[in-house]
């Protein structure tokens, strides 16, 4: 499946970027969101050199509400014909829950939970004008709970659950739905969510932004209801998942401490 008009989410750096990267590749056109005005527009202006794509952006804080209104109003203005939506935009709070961070916990949930799913709403009369795909970027910390990354893996494990049931629930009108379960990748997100401390360990276990792009689109033109990188970590979720949950959960904890 190949696409005629994609709107990529957190486009501004890491693999969001490479989706955008690889979709110019493919002449799709962009819209491209995230916060970073300067930096989408950098972003854009590569891509309709390189690729001679039309690559629009819009800049938005999708954590608050209304944001995902003005996207999908931007797209029915401009005739944007959307076949490809990709929540990709997420953030992470690492340590243990307190008032402290409690706020940037709550920030995790408005973006990833409430602006994902409001975003997705938004764009369901659109996607169902023609045979379109939704990529929801979830996370191998969808598969388990994780002490000292709890509400970002519940987070997560919500945008997996959530783009499961999606994906059946919209195949009678035309719409695949695909969940890109990534595991460490090297990204700005480590440091943005304060899990420096663990940054020579991901080193080795990381992959690149475009490789985790790559599996993504793929599984995304297969119609895929799921997709995971790299056979560690599919191996690792796959054990997560049949393997007793206290001990994994006491494990992932020591690891992220
Ligand atoms: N890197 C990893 O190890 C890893 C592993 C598994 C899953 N993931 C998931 O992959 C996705 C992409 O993360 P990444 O690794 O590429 O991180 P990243 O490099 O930090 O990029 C995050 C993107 O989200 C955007 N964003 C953040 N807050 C936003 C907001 N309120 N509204 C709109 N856009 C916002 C950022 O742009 P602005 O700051 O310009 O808004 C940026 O473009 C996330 O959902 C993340 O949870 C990452």
């Amino acid at each position: 499946m190949k696409f005629q008009a994609a709107v990529v989410t957190g486009a501004s750096a890491g693999i969001g970027e490479a989706l955008a990267v690889q979709l110019a590749e493919q002449k799709t056109n962009l819209l491209l969101v995230a916060r970073n005005q300067t930096r989408l527009e950098a972003l854009a202006q590569h891509l309709k050199n390189k690729y001679k794509v039309e690559c629009h952006v819009l800049a938005a804080d999708l954590s608050k509400a209304g944001e995902a209104r003005r996207v999908r109003e931007w797209c029915e203005q401009n005739k944007f014909p959307v076949d490809a939506l990709i929540n990709n935009a997420g953030i992470g709070q690492w340590g243990e829950l307190d008032k402290k961070n409690l706020v940037a916990n709550l920030a995790t949930i408005d973006l990833n939970v409430r602006g994902l799913t409001e975003l997705t709403g938004e764009f369901f009369p659109l996607l169902k004008q023609r045979p379109s795909a939704v990529l929801h970027v979830a996370s191998t910390a969808a598969f388990q709970a994780i002490p000292t990354f709890a509400v970002y893996a519940a987070t997560k494990a919500y945008t997996l659950s959530f783009s499961r049931a999606l994906h059946h629930e919209w195949k009678a009108h035309g719409i695949s739905v695909t969940a890109l379960c990534p595991g460490p990748t090297k990204t700005e997100f480590m440091s943005k969510a304060h899990i420096s401390h663990l940054d020579k360990l991901a080193e080795i276990f990381s992959m690149d932004a475009a490789s985790v792009a790559r599996v993504g689109l793929k599984g995304l033109a297969q119609k895929k209801r799921e997709v995971i990188p790299g056979f560690l970590n599919w191996l690792t979720s796959k054990i997560v998942q049949f393997a007793p949950r206290t001990p994994s959960e006491i494990v992932s904890g020591k690891f992220f401490r």
